[in-house]
């Protein structure tokens, strides 16, 4: 049991209150970095080093249904239980434990519907833990507001507790030692023209997932040390394109700031190279295809699939130039 956690998830619940219903559903967005969070400042608390910010993904994302039971977890995932010993199950099983004094040490049957690859870089964790603290929520009554469940989702992973919300969304890293000014915030414009096309390139479990290769990274990357700064400024000129609604600045600094932290990640040892060769190919059509005059930017998260990021009256021309791509209208239509 993870004390430091607990304790955070008593502060957060203020006492934490009786239990409502025996269970509950949710859903939550997948949501994609348009600047990224690389590496954590408290790794007990998942506090981050940079703030980020992040667009979620509409009806792309994970539905969680949680019930109570007397014995032992059950953990569903897409319709198949799976494994005690597998990975999965052992990190929804410690992240419910932190639950567990509050909820009076209850077990509990999970069952959760990814519409998404999971683990491939596709962020169904960040969809994944806010979607569980979202059904925690709403079978227990807590009524928590977004700001509190930002906060407990964080504890899943650091990406979820930007899932808690639709839209355009900035994770403040925070500066206060016990995470409780660390948390997401809507920004309240929409733009209903922009998309986001997935060009899936795999769908296999990553080898090193994002924990451990930030840890990595922030141990051994020579070239981390310029991070922070970078995140920094790449959030500051992506939140003026967003309130200017200027795509062009939204996409060179997109595709540039997850470029450099693949850079970062390039220069950790042992290396990280999540771009597998399809990856590196579709990167070049992207330059190719944008040098032709088509303005789309990409943006990688930590795995090879690639994100692109255009208009919507660019959205046949790039379905041409990318045949396949899933297309995803972030925001509702007018
Ligand atoms: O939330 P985690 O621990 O899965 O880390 C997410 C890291 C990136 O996806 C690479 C960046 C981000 O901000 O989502």
């Amino acid at each position: 049991m993870n004390t430091i956690q607990s304790q955070f998830v008593e502060k957060v619940l203020l006492g934490g209150k009786s239990l409502q219903k025996a269970e509950g559903s949710a859903f939550a967005p997948s949501n994609i970095a348009l600047c990224k969070y690389w590496g954590k400042r408290d790794a007990g608390l998942n506090l981050p080093i940079n703030s980020s910010l992040s667009i979620s993904l509409g009806e792309l994302g994970t539905h969680t249904k949680i019930r109570l039971r007397e014995r032992e977890d059950v953990v569903c995932l897409n319709g198949v239980q799976q494994a005690d010993e597998s990975g999965f199950v052992q990190r929804i099983k410690a992240f419910l434990d932190l639950f567990r004094p509050v909820l009076g040490s209850a077990f509990f049957e999970v069952r959760t519907q990814n519409n998404i690859s999971t683990a491939a870089g596709l962020a169904s964790s960040a969809s994944g833990f806010a979607a569980l603290v979202l059904a925690l929520d709403n079978m227990a009554g807590w009524g928590l507001d977004r700001k509190q469940l930002s906060m407990l989702a964080r504890l899943g992973s650091g990406s979820a507790s930007r899932s808690v919300y639709e839209g355009f969304v900035q994770w403040n890293a925070g500066q206060l030692s016990d995470g409780t000014d660390s948390f997401a915030e809507r920004l309240e414009i929409e733009w209903p023209e922009l998309r986001v096309g997935i060009v899936e390139v795999s769908a296999d479990q990553k080898p090193v997932g994002s924990r451990d290769g930030m840890n990595r990274t922030v141990a051994t990357s020579e070239l981390y040390k310029s991070w922070p700064d970078q995140a920094r400024a790449d959030l500051l000129s992506i939140r003026s394109a967003i309130e200017q609604l200027d795509f062009t600045l939204l996409g060179k600094t997109a595709e540039r700031n997850a470029l450099a932290m693949h850079a970062t990640m390039l220069s950790a040892w042992p290396p990280l190279l999540y771009l597998q060769p399809d990856s590196v190919e579709q990167i070049h059509k992207v330059q190719r295809t944008r040098a032709d005059g088509l303005e789309v930017y990409l943006t990688i998260d930590a795995g090879p699939n690639i994100k692109l990021l255009f208009l919507a009256e660019n959205e046949c021309e790039v379905c041409g130039a990318f045949p396949g791509i899933r297309v995803i209208r972030p925001f509702p239509q007018l």
